[in-house]
């Protein structure tokens, strides 16, 4: 068997007396989903800043292709194949499609100072690249990122990390604030990715949106990975349950039911 694309080897990692992950062990191999699971403040993002080159592990090893790997910044993590999509897809939403496809990477036309960007070129390259990942609506290079819909931005970001040949894809709830048509596109597109050999890991706190495209699971609690199962070892429930910290979903639900009952006609307080 290959080894894993990124792996990390009983990492912790401490802000000064704050130890936020212990003994964290994962890996993700090429073409699969690796979903990471777990409540607010488990550890979730500062795990896959971690892995993208914004922290330091305090302590262990990550390794890539089973090579120690250290990184001192984002970009050389960026460099050795390792994207990571922000929430919100990362874009700028002043900039058109075509232009933020290419930031930082953008095709010139001429020489020194003469040096331009060239519009045309970037339009069709980005315009290409989206609709071969099956967003379809994306025609125009010109149209500017804030008129696309929060779906489209994330599948944007993705399309434009594949094609600058990322190897790991790393994505922090990209479907958080997406209604379920646009949620179930980027999931999709997420299967492109993988079908393509990406090696994805998926940040999420909805069960049914890491069942579509997981092919492994990590759950996170308090910064220690609580289980580590593969498709098909665990219902969705469990996986509910696990999440919710080891309070039984069934026991959450009966409570808010006891709530509802003795509320009679008045709904819970917003927060
Ligand atoms: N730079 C830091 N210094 C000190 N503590 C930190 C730092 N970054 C994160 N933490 C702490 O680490 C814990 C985990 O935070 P993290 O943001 O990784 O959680 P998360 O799982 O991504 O949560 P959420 O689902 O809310 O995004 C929190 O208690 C947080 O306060
Ligand atoms: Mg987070």
């Amino acid at each position: 068997m290959t080894a894993p694309v990124l792996e990390m080897r009983n990492v912790d990692k401490s802000f000064g007396p704050i130890d936020v992950l212990h003994e964290i062990n994962l890996k993700v191999h090429a073409g699969e989903v690796l979903c990471l699971l777990g409540d607010n403040g488990a550890g979730k993002s500062t795990l896959i800043r971690t892995l993208s080159g914004v922290h330091k592990p305090t302590r262990g090893e990550m390794l890539m292709d089973g090579e120690a790997v250290n990184f001192s910044n984002p970009k050389q993590a960026q460099q050795m194949g390792i994207a990571t999509v922000h929430q919100f897809g990362g874009t700028y939403p002043l900039m058109s499609v075509g232009r933020n496809f290419f930031v930082g990477a953008e095709p010139t036309k001429g020489w020194g100072p003469f040096k331009v960007f060239d519009r045309q070129k970037a339009n069709a390259i980005a315009v290409d690249a989206v609709q071969k990942f099956g967003i379809t609506r994306i025609t125009d290079g010109d149209r500017l990122v804030g008129g696309l819909s929060g779906g489209e931005r994330q599948s944007l970001a993705i399309a434009r990390a594949v094609h600058f040949g990322a190897r790991v894809l790393i994505l922090d709830e990209p479907t958080a604030a997406l209604g379920v048509k646009q949620a179930a596109h980027v999931l999709r597109i997420v299967n492109e990715a993988k079908r393509r050999g990406l090696a994805v890991i998926f940040i999420t706190h909805q069960v049914m949106h890491a069942m579509a495209v997981g092919d492994h699971f990590a759950v996170l609690i308090r910064g220690a990975i609580a289980a580590d199962f593969r498709k098909g070892d665990k219902s969705r429930e469990e996986i509910a349950d696990l999440m919710a910290g080891g309070e039984s979903m069934a026991d959450l639900e009966a409570s808010i039911e006891g709530y509802m009952e003795t509320h009679e006609g008045h709904p819970p307080p917003a927060h």
